[in-house]
């Protein structure tokens, strides 16, 4: 039985990845879909021709993470795509987020990812397709946004590894950095502070950023950057000082 497992399926761009995969991947016969809220997962099976298999599952909660593993050993799926788009950002200096909201950007973003990848990872056809979310926070520490970021820096580097790692078996690891993407996001983002103007200027749609994803994701590349604006960003946090991009950002933001 070949399906895609996509987390954070319940909102914006998870949600926008259930709707082209189904769209680009008509033999797919299965497509998992995770994420907390059930009745939003539930009303993704009136807009998706595959079939749904719905895990209302907390990914920072071990529990989620050996059910999850179960129900993979009793039906021993082919993966042909996992989509990590779970997790959250929360804007605001560190002391000034409550320490959950700190630790938890890392119990999601990093771990929950990294053991949805490891659970998964044994059922991935040979071709398969990981796309991991991660963001162009990841590029430069961003003060403001610390923790994110640095989570973001994590997903970077472990995926950009990965695919390393699994260059024998054929299967590719794409790191998706956009900008900002007009999503739920900033409805949890901004409880604490509030996202920089300019940085709004620079809002993405979802179903864009996702279309490209997927056609990086097809050609094997292990990074997806949407857009001039963030490619330049990318390309100036490869060639200058991050001590001079981060006194910029000090004076733009
Ligand atoms: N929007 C942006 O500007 C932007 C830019 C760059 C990167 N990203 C990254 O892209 C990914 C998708 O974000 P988005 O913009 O689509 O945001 P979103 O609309 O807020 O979606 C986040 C998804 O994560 C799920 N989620 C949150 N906490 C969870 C938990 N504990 N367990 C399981 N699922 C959980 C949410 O579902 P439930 O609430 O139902 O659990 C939701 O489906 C994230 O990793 C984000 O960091 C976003």
């Amino acid at each position: 039985m070949a399906i895609a497992v996509i987390t954070g399926a319940s909102s914006g761009m998870g949600r926008e990845f259930v709707r082209q995969i189904a769209e680009k991947y008509p033999k797919l016969q299965e497509i998992w879909v995770i994420a907390r809220r059930k009745e939003r997962l539930e009303e993704l099976k009136s807009m998706t021709p595959v079939r749904l298999r719905i895990f209302d599952y907390d990914l920072t909660k071990e529990r989620s993470i050996w059910d999850l593993e179960r129900a993979l050993y009793e039906k021993k799926p082919k993966i042909k795509l996992l989509v990590n788009a779970a997790g959250y950002g929360k804007i605001g200096h560190f002391r000034e987020l409550t320490y959950q909201d700190n630790a938890g950007m890392i119990e999601l973003n990093c771990r929950g990812l990294t053991a949805v990848t490891y659970a998964c990872l044994p059922y991935m056809l040979p071709n398969g397709r990981i796309i991991q979310l991660a963001s162009s926070a990841a590029f430069l520490p961003q003060p403001n946004f610390a923790v994110y970021a640095a989570s973001k820096s994590y997903v970077l580097s472990f995926s950009r590894a990965l695919g390393r790692e699994l260059r024998d078996q054929k299967i590719t690891v794409t790191a998706v950095c956009p900008g900002p993407v007009d999503t739920e996001f900033f409805d949890v983002a901004e409880q604490k502070g509030q996202t920089a103007y300019v940085k709004k200027l620079a809002m993405a749609k979802a179903p864009q950023v996702v279309a490209k994803a997927l056609k990086d994701a097809a050609c094997g590349k292990e990074m997806s950057v949407y857009g001039a604006l963030m490619k330049g960003t990318h390309l100036a946090a490869k060639i200058l000082p991050h001590r001079v991009l981060l006194s910029l950002m000090g004076i733009i933001f």
